[in-house]
């Protein structure tokens, strides 16, 4: 099916009472039972949701993959993560993740004596040499928070195979619309669907897809272990708004790319970076893996102060963590999303105190433009 197609139907299911085309939201905690041992594959809210699994079939088919397992946050499903190694293993990672990614990994799972390499992996060979024989997992997060940064995700499935590694993408600036890690051959991709694939900023979730049986048993196994389980309500309102994903996902990359051009072109930031400009390093990577260049557009104003002149002042720009919403939102990535990462590491990968995100949203790009415009005063 097209994906649109699927977006709208796949994984949902019609109310088996009344026919109800939208997939019921089965809030309940727990399963009336038969009689002892009898009962309808239901038992308890934790275990398994109606809802739940609607969401966790339309997710898995927009990745173009065989599972999805759904979780309460986006760092929720990345710990999860975790239960797919275990003391002694080693982990090689993207230097720029999302700082909250950071914080879990760097800082608290390394007590429990896993060891990461934070590496730069725009460069496949940074990868391969950061290879050692207790080696288990790549995970890559690309377009990179918030630096923009890409991964070649052809270069990782392969490595991952020669190596016998578990390959991870996080996908969630891209969303399944204009990017699926899977087709690459990486084995799981992660979501935080708080961002694009809910997309209405009142939702909090994640979710783990993967075709990878051994994996599926794995974080499923976790899911109901450890019992980060998303809410049914929530669920149900991230299948509300994946029915419409193409159609924002088209309209944040329409708005984006005006918007990115129009910083670029006004000269207001030292530097613009939106992997849709041809000044991107890696456009050309970019134009190969993903289908559009999305919604996520980053600047470095030069200096803290003249990135507060940007943040303070814009009025249609909410400035708020978080992104991939319908409204547009503004950060400052350092003292907000990647507060977590020490200073001398982030400023490693660009991370300067001038660096301004933007988040896209829906809205008319040309009164977006005209906010920063007026909150620069030109
Ligand atoms: C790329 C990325 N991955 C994961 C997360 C964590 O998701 P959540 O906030 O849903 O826990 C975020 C949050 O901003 C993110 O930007």
């Amino acid at each position: 099916m097209g994906f649109s197609t699927d977006a709208i139907h796949a994984g949902q299911i019609s109310d088996p009472v009344t026919g109800a085309v939208i997939t019921p939201l089965y809030q309940t905690s727990t399963y009336q039972q038969e009689e002892l041992g009898k009962h309808k594959g239901y038992e308890y809210g934790r275990t398994q949701n109606r809802t739940r699994e609607a969401l966790e079939g339309n997710i898995a088919a927009l990745e173009k993959g065989k599972h999805g397992i759904a979780f309460a946050s986006g760092l929720a499903a990345t710990h999860a993560l975790m239960s797919l190694v275990q003391s002694g293993d080693h982990i090689i990672i993207s230097n720029n993740v999302y700082g909250g990614t950071y914080r879990l990994y760097e800082l608290n799972m390394t007590k429990f004596g896993v060891e990461y390499s934070w590496v730069d992996t725009s460069d496949a060979k940074n990868i391969e040499n950061a290879v050692k024989e207790n080696t288990k997992m790549v995970f890559v997060e690309t377009p990179t928070n918030p630096m923009l940064v890409m991964t070649d995700l052809h270069r990782v499935a392969e490595i991952c195979k020669k190596n016998n590694l578990i390959g991870i993408c996080d996908n969630t600036f891209m969303s399944p619309y204009f990017q699926n890690p899977l087709s690459f051959g990486i084995d799981v991709v992660l979501h935080s669907t708080t961002k694009f694939l809910n997309g209405h900023s009142d939702v909090i979730g994640g979710m783990i897809v993967t075709s990878n049986e051994t994996v599926n048993e794995r974080i499923r196994y976790i899911q109901n272990t450890a019992g980060g389980i998303p809410s049914p309500f929530d669920c149900w309102l991230v299948l509300r708004a994946t029915k419409t994903l193409a159609v924002r996902m088209k309209q944040h990359d329409e708005n984006a790319r005006a918007f990115a051009d129009f910083l670029d072109k006004s000269g207001v930031a030292d530097k613009v970076v939106y992997p849709g400009l041809k000044s991107h390093p890696q456009h050309e990577l970019a134009k190969k893996q993903m289908r559009g260049f999305v919604g996520m557009v980053t600047a470095d104003f030069g200096s803290l102060d003249r990135a507060k002149k940007v943040l303070n002042n814009v009025k249609i720009f909410l400035l708020a963590e978080s992104l991939g919403g319908v409204e547009s939102l503004i950060c400052h990535p350092a003292s907000m999303t990647h507060a977590a990462v020490p200073k001398e590491e982030r400023e490693k990968f660009g991370l300067t105190d001038g660096i301004v995100r933007f988040s896209v949203g829906i809205e008319d790009v040309e009164d977006l433009i005209d906010d920063v415009k007026k909150a620069l005063g030109i």
